[in-house]
């Protein structure tokens, strides 16, 4: 439709033609946009630490540290409800309101761990610190406390302070429930398994409330550290960084010590490992847990820390690039450099791209082999002494769940993801990612509190991630893991210890002309001629029709308009418009 030649200003007499009808309105535009600050909430006393948000009501749902709120969608406060401090000893166990507890007993924050919206029942899930590690179910209207079961041993989820540690999905198929829980023990095997799946019972005081799922004899839902384990290395335990379910799978994204490059004097320096955990949804006794090694390495340096991850699907553009289907799951993740410092990360980090398709591979594979007898089981963490596979003639497909034997599996090299981008600077923190018009955008979280705005199109390196933009959030504080989406896909919530901040996933507006507007390379932006302004393309009236919104530098367009200056105070005018467009030289 545009003229291909070189540079030259010509007047399209189409154009002329259709505009020649119109009569525009121009209203004088500010750029207010670019300027506003971002809504947020700080509430009085900090210790943010878990976020969710409903995908129908946009109420956004936030975990403290002694306190559960819920705000609207522009963060306004709508509930609060207290959830500590709590009289309790973390050495006491059960809690004291069961057992008598011999230890001095003494008020304890409550730090929210776990922050899962349960849709069927209408209520939230929140989780904390104290009475080793019980739960609340809210209603999610007003947070009135519906439960708090804490009568059985299964009520007591794991006594770990640290937030952002212990991951959840729910399962719901019809009327059952069911929750899939990871967490750190602190060495205490005994009473918590670190992996688990549970009842989730539409009555919260009902009796089976967070049972296994399935409980015998024999095997139960749950994997516990051995005992074993934990005497060979005392710090041994597995932190639970992202959970998601993909077809009849849960995945687990895990940071543990690397119990083969740790030696187990407890001078020595300690090293850590990400995994990946996959057990089958339809399968109580666990036997088709797996878990691989998982890392990325650009440039010859390895990045081995997961720091979070966020299963998104692709835009067409990425899809495209990967050969795979637009609705195929794809796992972003962001990795700390090396395997040292859980705690403190190095900030050199990267950005990393997973396909399911691919991970689902490397691990039937695994099985294949370990079921051609070839090797040993490889969990070494879990298993004393290395079990060989046992070679048995199962046809084994994608669907595999298990058998009581070749159970549970290793991975014995590590899924190695795509890298993307490299940040050495700030530290990514937290990832998030959703396909706009068939562009994938990335929005990443850093350690000083920033938001990085990645276009990622491609994954070949001769057409690179492309860092467009980096806002501030919340200046200075790390942005935490749960970084979400409004349903409409219009916000983006981060989160920090000290505040929920709501950050439009465009700004648009900051750019005043079409060229400032198109180079800025954010994808959702374009030039909304009519109008003269900087837009999503939602925002532009009749943006279909043709020369409306420009979306390419090139096809920006010089508009003169007669009378060049208009009084502001004039709400409007009716004005001429003479369009020029001028083709330009492409560099
Ligand atoms: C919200 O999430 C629940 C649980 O994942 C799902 O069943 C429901 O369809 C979702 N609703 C919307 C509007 O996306
Ligand atoms: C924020 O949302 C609430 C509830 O939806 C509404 O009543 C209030 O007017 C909104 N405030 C602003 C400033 O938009
Ligand atoms: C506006 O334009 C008119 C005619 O083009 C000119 O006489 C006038 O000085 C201009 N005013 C300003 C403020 O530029």
């Amino acid at each position: 439709m545009w003229p291909q030649q070189g540079p030259q200003c010509f007047i399209s007499p189409r154009i002329v033609v259709f505009l020649g009808l119109l009569t525009v309105c121009i209203s004088p535009h500010l750029s207010e946009g670019a300027s506003e600050p971002f809504r947020s909430f700080t509430p009085p006393d900090w210790g943010l630490t878990h976020l969710a948000i409903h995908n129908k009501t946009g109420d956004v749902y936030v975990g403290a540290v002694n306190w559960i709120y819920k705000l609207s969608s522009n963060l306004t406060k709508l509930r609060s409800h207290m959830t500590g401090p709590v009289v309790d000893n973390e050495k006491c166990y059960p809690p004291p309101s069961v057992q008598s507890c011999p230890h001095d007993l003494a008020p304890n924050s409550n730090v929210n761990k776990l922050l899962l919206i349960d849709y069927p029942q209408n209520r939230l899930i929140a989780c904390g610190s104290t009475s080793q590690g019980i739960c609340q179910f809210l209603r999610l209207d007003d947070l009135f406390k519906l439960g708090e079961p804490h009568h059985r041993k299964e009520h007591y989820l794991s006594s770990v302070i640290e937030s952002g540690t212990m991951s959840g999905v729910i399962i719901s198929e019809g009327l059952i429930s069911k929750l899939f829980i990871g967490t750190p023990i602190d060495g205490k095997s005994e009473y918590f398994p670190t992996l688990s799946s549970r009842k989730l019972m539409a009555n919260e005081e009902d009796a089976d409330m967070f049972s296994f799922v399935h409980q015998d004899e024999f095997v139960s839902s749950q994997l516990k550290i051995p005992s074993d384990t934990l005497s060979k290395f005392p710090t041994f335990d597995i932190y639970y960084i992202y959970s998601f379910s993909s077809e009849q799978f849960v995945y687990y994204l895990t940071l543990q010590l690397d119990t083969q490059l740790t030696s187990p004097d407890a001078s020595g320096e300690q090293f850590f490992t990400s995994k990946i955990v996959r057990l089958c949804i339809d399968d109580p006794r666990f036997y088709s847990y797996v878990e691989f090694p998982i890392g990325c390495t650009k440039d010859g340096v390895e990045y081995r820390l997961i720091q979070d991850a966020y299963l998104a699907k692709p835009g067409k553009h990425l899809a495209n690039s990967l050969g795979v289907s637009e609705h195929e799951d794809i796992l972003f993740t962001v990795f700390s450099q090396g395997q040292k410092n859980r705690v403190k990360p190095p900030k050199e980090s990267a950005l990393c791209l997973f396909t399911l398709t691919r991970i689902k591979e490397k691990i039937k594979e695994r099985i294949q082999s370990c079921y051609r007898g070839e090797g040993k089981l490889s969990l070494p963490w879990l298993l004393n002494k290395e079990l060989p596979c046992i070679n048995s003639p199962l046809q084994i497909d994608d669907n595999f769940c298990g058998q009581d034997f070749n159970q549970p599996l290793g991975g014995t090299s590590t899924i190695e993801g795509i890298p993307l981008f490299v940040d050495k600077d700030d530290g990514m923190t937290s990832v998030a990612a959703y396909d706009y018009r068939g562009n994938t955008v990335v929005f990443a979280g850093t350690r000083n509190g920033r938001m990085k705005k990645i276009l990622i199109n491609s994954v070949s390196p001769s057409r690179p991630a492309l860092l467009y933009e980096s806002v501030p959030v919340s200046e200075g504080s790390p942005v935490l893991r749960d970084m979400l989406f409004s349903p409409d896909l219009q916000f983006i919530y981060a989160l920090t210890d000290k505040q929920v901040t709501r950050v439009p996933v465009e700004r648009c507006s900051q750019y005043s002309s079409c060229s400032e507007c198109l180079s800025s390379r954010d994808p959702h932006c374009g030039w909304c001629v009519l109008h003269n302004i900087c837009s999503r393309r939602d925002r532009c009236e009749r943006a279909d029709e043709p020369q409306r919104f420009a979306s390419r530098v090139d096809q920006c367009v010089e508009l003169t308009v007669q009378p060049n200056n208009i009084s502001v105070t004039m709400a409007e005018v009716q004005v001429c418009v003479c369009l020029c467009v001028c083709e330009l030289e492409q560099i």
